[in-house]
């Protein structure tokens, strides 16, 4: 690792500002998903066993500047209180007069939690001025907020400029994961991609790197209609169409492997409603066709039989593979088999598994299968950008070793 991390520091007796991304989904106040917060566990643990007290900060949501109680972090102290066996003070806001004496009253051991740093306006424009308040808290800075890498903002990279920095356990495990991924795979290398729009930037990078490129979820048709084939009803992503056809013409000679669905499930479009949740409309017709004979009034809406098929025996002979968005609507039951097959086949397989994106993240873990990878990314837009070959703001701004 290039970069410092928290092992290279020493924090004892030191006030420790922690980014972390806490950003969980909440429902009605209530955490439904805490996996974020317990990863950055080891992190913080590790922390206060070694003599440090902790100012932990995060944003949640997008309240854009504005202060929203629904964002309010405090369910989120109460859950790292309980998990972390120890009181964690929820303050009322991240900078000001209060703050900075609740900061100062810390002793070793002690953890508070700041309010959403969102709540500012500031955090997301990367304000040097906000970013200084942040760091008059603290003796040392250490980002643990894997999540929000991708993000310029005061909290998860200016703030570096104000402190000596360091970067947390999570994100050093993510990082070396992924970079294991890009960098020096066990081969084959399989690189499964679904959801409905194709990341450009990641297509480009991985077919440079991979044995094999799967691809599903909505963005195949995008690439089934490349190959000249109709597609009747299906979601056409005309952004990423060029790039389509440029994958194709790379691939030609098999060299990545490029697998696209044979069949396809296919309903009519009425038999999906979006708004206001994904929901399937009962009594319409659901069937499956072949790839080039999809019915003109009909769309996609999961890999078929075949195909789920054809990518297990890939997966079956790779010895590394990353998997990046679903293979159908997964909202949808009937529509989640796709998923579910290539969820078993990695399950199933020998190949170190990396999971990320949280829409199939997501999916896996409501399918049963969260323990049966490697390694699940918690950030999504992060470990894209990652994939693409792009070094991360949060990440390039801590000093090297
Ligand atoms: C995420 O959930 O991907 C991160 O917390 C970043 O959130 P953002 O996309 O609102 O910056």
């Amino acid at each position: 690792m290039r970069k410092k991390t928290v092992r290279d520091v020493d924090p004892k007796g030191k006030r420790v500002f922690v980014r972390v991304d806490f950003n969980v989904p909440l429902q009605d106040g209530s955490i439904v998903d805490d996996t974020r917060i317990r990863a950055s566990l080891p992190t913080l643990k590790d922390l206060l066993d070694r003599g440090a007290s902790l100012i932990a900060a995060s944003h949640l949501g997008r309240p854009k500047g504005k202060v929203k109680p629904e964002l309010s972090l405090a369910p989120v102290a109460r859950r790292l209180g309980d998990l972390l066996g120890r009181p964690v003070e929820m303050l009322s806001d991240c900078v000001g007069p209060e703050v900075e004496q609740a900061a100062k009253a810390l002793s070793p051991g002690d953890v508070v939690m700041l309010e959403n740093l969102r709540f500012h306006a500031e955090e997301e424009k990367g304000d040097e001025g906000f970013a200084r308040q942040l760091a008059g808290l603290a003796d040392l800075y250490v980002n643990d907020a894997f999540g929000a890498a991708h993000r310029s903002h005061a909290s998860t990279a200016v703030i570096a400029k104000f402190l000596p920095g360091s970067m947390g356990l999570l994100v050093e495990k993510e990082v070396e994961v992924l970079t294991r991924v890009l960098e020096s795979p066990e081969r084959p290398l399989v690189a499964i991609l679904g959801g409905v729009k194709a990341k450009i930037g990641v297509l480009q990078n991985l077919v440079k790197r991979v044995d094999a490129l799967i691809i599903g979820g909505g963005q195949a048709y995008t690439f089934l209609k490349a190959k000249g084939l109709e597609i009747g009803e299906s979601v056409l992503d005309r952004d990423s169409f060029e790039l389509a056809k440029g994958i194709l013409s790379q691939t030609a000679h098999g060299k990545p492997r490029l697998l696209l669905p044979t069949d396809v499930v296919v309903t009519t479009p009425d038999g999906v409603e979006f708004e206001p949740s994904i929901k399937r409309v009962e009594g319409v017709p659901i069937r499956v066709a072949a790839s080039d004979a999809i019915p003109a009034d009909m769309m996609g809406v999961d890999i078929g039989p075949e195909t789920r098929k054809l990518f297990a025996e890939e997966i079956k002979s790779a010895k590394c593979v990353v998997w990046n968005g679903p293979m159908g609507i997964t909202e949808i039951p009937e529509f989640r088999e796709g998923t579910r097959s290539v969820a078993q086949s990695l399950a199933d397989s020998e190949a170190y598994s990396v999971i990320g994106g949280g829409d199939v993240v997501a999916a896996v873990q409501q399918l049963g299968f969260g323990e049966k990878f490697n390694h699940i990314c918690t950030g999504g837009g992060a470990s894209l950008e990652f994939l693409e070959g792009k070094e991360l703001p949060g990440i390039a701004a801590l000093p090297d070793r």
